[in-house]
């Protein structure tokens, strides 16, 4: 099963976050994960994949205007209806509006008539809440927790998809 997961980084921190997501997925088994910048996206790939994973750099309290522009006007092309996808992001601050960026994507990710998922706190600690967050990259509990959230997201795509 073909899982992207797609961010914008400008400075490298959601980039490197996405690559933990992706460390925690190959963890769960038979599945393909691929990381792209919305700069650089192979279609195919993504028009391939079951699940998607959106991230984030928190701007101004919200998700990126690049991020917003891309699933704006360039998700459509992702084919996404009925898939599965989760968000993350990224901030400088604890309280800097982290959620908030990834509520922003999740409502606009609902509008392409995906499912979202984020194991929350259903399976225990550590939680990942509405998805995972990272202040920069994340020390170590948050990249851990990162890792867990690709397992997570990955173990539940593998059983609906
Ligand atoms: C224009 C701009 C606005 C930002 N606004 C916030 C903010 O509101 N809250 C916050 O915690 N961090 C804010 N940041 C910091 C970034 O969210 C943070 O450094 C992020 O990890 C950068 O990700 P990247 O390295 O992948 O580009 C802002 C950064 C920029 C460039």
């Amino acid at each position: 099963m073909k899982i992207s997961i797609i961010y914008h980084s400008e400075s490298g921190n959601t980039e490197k976050v996405a690559q933990f997501i992706a460390k925690g997925m190959i963890n769960a088994g038979d599945v393909n994960v691929k990381c792209m910048s919305i700069d650089s996206i192979d279609l195919d790939y993504a028009k391939e994949s079951s699940a998607f994973i959106f991230g984030s750099p928190t701007y101004m309290a919200s998700m990126s205007w690049q991020m917003k522009k891309f699933i704006d006007t360039e998700s459509k092309k992702l084919n996404m209806e009925g898939k599965m996808c989760g968000v993350f992001a990224t901030a400088n601050y604890f309280g800097g509006g982290a959620e908030i960026a990834e509520l922003s994507m999740i409502g606009q990710l609902l509008v392409r008539g995906v499912l979202i998922y984020s194991a929350g706190a259903s399976k225990g600690a550590p939680y990942t809440h509405v998805g995972t967050v990272a202040i920069k990259d994340g020390n170590e509990f948050e990249q851990e927790r990162a890792e867990l959230f690709g397992k997570r997201f990955a173990e539940k795509a593998l059983e609906l998809f």
